[in-house]
């Protein structure tokens, strides 16, 4: 492990054991139901893999992209969307899946994007929440782990694009990002 830049948060087996709670629940919530599930990327990509594996339910997958970070770990605010769904969701329940939610900028913008094609429901799955950072009224249905305000990276999470192929999450030095 590159102990360098990161501090272990998560290894790869507290990260197994976290993606297999998450999934239990899903099954249980949406036992007998057709979910379309959304991946946000990139950051999504290691978690969506790993939790959609475990699922039991019907389900079909599809992604967005959308961005709200620039180049920096300070959130811009201004969210767009730089790849839309490729599938219709209307009257179906769907799950969109992030890597981590933070200040709620983007997951409330593409929830209220979402819901305006009239989908049955719209629930979040999210790895990480720092509530201690939200600026918008925004909270997951589905929780991995709650953090402090800490900027981690590995299993997907990025800093200026680096990191994500981290097979363990960690908590990024503050010398790297300062
Ligand atoms: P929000 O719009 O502020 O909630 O930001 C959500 C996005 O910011 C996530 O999808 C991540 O791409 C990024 N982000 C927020 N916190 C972190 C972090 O600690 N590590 C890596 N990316 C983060
Ligand atoms: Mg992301």
């Amino acid at each position: 492990m590159n102990n360098d830049i990161a501090k272990v948060l998560l290894d790869e087996t507290q990260i197994a054991a976290v993606v297999d709670g998450i999934a239990e629940k899903i099954n249980k919530d949406y036992k007998n139901e057709e979910l379309v599930v959304v991946g946000i990327l990139k950051g999504s990509i290691m978690f969506l893999a790993d939790m959609f594996r475990r699922l039991e339910v019907s389900c079909s997958l599809d992604f967005m992209a959308a961005s709200s970070y620039g180049s920096s770990a300070v959130s811009s605010g201004k969210v767009t969307i730089e790849k839309d769904l490729s599938s219709d969701i209307k009257g179906k329940h769907v799950l969109v899946v992030e890597d981590i939610l933070d200040t709620g900028n983007t997951l409330s913008y593409i929830k209220d994007y979402l819901k305006e094609k009239e989908p049955l429901s719209v629930k979040i799955c999210t790895l990480f929440d720092k509530p201690s950072r939200r600026q918008k009224p925004i909270n997951p249905d589905y929780v991995g782990r709650t953090i402090p305000d800490l900027f981690i990276v590995g299993y997907g999470l990025d800093y200026n694009e680096k990191y994500r192929n981290l097979s363990y999450i960690g908590v990024l030095k503050p010398e790297i990002y300062s």
